[in-house]
């Protein structure tokens, strides 16, 4: 069964292309490499002895989607291709509109007229924006607080919309909470431009001495240690959970909203004592002010994916920071090698 990924030489893309093949699906990849490199391609075939078909381009490009879902018997959708910056989405929120929302638009046009009516979506923990309690059931009000967050809740929105109106679609939206760690294997790994924005990246490239210390956005938080807790999810959970989505919604028509994450809410020191701990180094950092924007509690109530989908994230936080390690030690310049 083919499955189209857009985005999917991306982080969590290329890693759900690997939990796609091992699950006896065929990913066939759209992706115009903004914020991506070629050379995955040849270590989705390393490690899992399967090269995607790729198309490089973009899904904006109602054409050459038009090309595809009629050169391959694409079955369903898995839709990953955004900008997802929150600070530049501040700075270029016409890009993040134009980019996320246009290009949903137009992947959706195409696989109506394709007569494909399987749709998964990357949706995020975003849209719950500051929430009012923790954990976050799926049911909870939605609210956001940037530009790439709306792109979010308006695809949601929109998804919901077209449901009603064509019953005929599976549609999923699957919230994840804050992917990280890679590939058991050492050769897949998340390889951000630039300076990373997020907090794993950011804590492996001091590791590896890229940068020299990380900046602790607040430790005033109403927190047990006073930073930030989220609900960090290993990658390869994260992608089993498309693989779950797909088997189980993939059969019934309708809309499907899941929180993919573990349940665990994990401190932003925690997180740097847990990474300590795997590498065997120490992480050199200081307390800055709060970040704008920063939410100080978001972890997911994730009972509703497990009793529904029969997934449940099963590596542990030491399991991710151990492949995260693994990744950078052994990439050091990312997939530049
Ligand atoms: P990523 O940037 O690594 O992957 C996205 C891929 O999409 C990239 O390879 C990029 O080149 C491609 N892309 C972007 N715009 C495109 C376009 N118009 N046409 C074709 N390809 C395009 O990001 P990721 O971390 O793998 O995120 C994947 C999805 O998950 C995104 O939709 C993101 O918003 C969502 N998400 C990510 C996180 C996170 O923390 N990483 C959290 C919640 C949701
Ligand atoms: N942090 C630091 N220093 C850094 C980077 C991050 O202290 O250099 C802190 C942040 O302040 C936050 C925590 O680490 O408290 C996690 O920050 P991330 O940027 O890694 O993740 P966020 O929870 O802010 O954002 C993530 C995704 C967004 C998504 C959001 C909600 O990156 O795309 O989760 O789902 F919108």
């Amino acid at each position: 069964m083919k499955i189209l990924v857009t985005g999917g030489t991306g982080y969590i893309g290329s890693h759900t292309c690997l939990a796609l093949i091992s699950a006896g699906f065929e990913p066939v990849i759209i992706d115009n490499l903004c914020n991506s490199k070629l050379s995955v391609l040849d270590r989705i075939e390393e490690v899992s002895g399967m090269r995607p078909l790729f198309y490089q381009g973009d899904i904006r490009d109602a054409e050459l989607l038009d090309s595809i879902f009629s050169e391959q018997n694409i079955q369903g959708v898995i839709h990953f291709a955004a900008l997802k910056a929150v600070g530049e989405s501040t700075q270029k929120p016409y890009e993040y509109f134009e980019n996320n929302i246009s290009g949903t638009l137009t992947l959706l046009g195409a696989m109506r007229r394709a007569g494909c009516y399987r749709f998964i979506f990357s949706s995020s923990a975003t849209v719950y924006g500051d929430p009012h309690a923790v954990p976050i059931k799926e049911d909870f009000p939605r609210s956001t607080m940037s530009p790439y967050g709306r792109t979010k809740l308006m695809i949601e929105q929109m998804l919901e919309d077209i449901e009603v109106a064509e019953p005929n679609w599976s549609i999923t939206l699957l919230r994840y909470f804050n992917p990280i760690g890679a590939h058991e294997s050492g050769r897949m790994g998340e390889d951000p431009q630039g300076i990373p924005n997020n907090l794993m990246p950011y804590i492996t490239q001091v590791a590896i001495g890229r940068r020299d210390c990380l900046n602790i956005f607040g430790n005033d938080y109403p927190t047990p240690d006073g930073t930030c807790v989220r609900d960090y999810i290993h990658v390869m959970d994260l992608a089993e959970g498309h693989v779950k989505a797909l088997e189980v919604c993939g059969h019934k028509s309708g809309l499907h909203i899941y929180n993919l994450g573990t349940g665990n809410g994990v401190s932003v020191l925690q997180m740097v004592h847990a990474f300590a701990k795997a590498s065997g180094l120490e992480i050199n950092y200081k307390i800055v002010d709060r970040r704008p924007g920063d939410v100080s509690e978001c972890w997911a109530d994730p009972s509703k994916a497990q009793k529904e989908l029969g997934w449940k994230a099963t590596r542990t936080l030491a399991d991710m920071t151990a492949d995260s390690w693994r990744w950078q030690k052994n990439n050091p310049n990312g997939y530049e090698a």
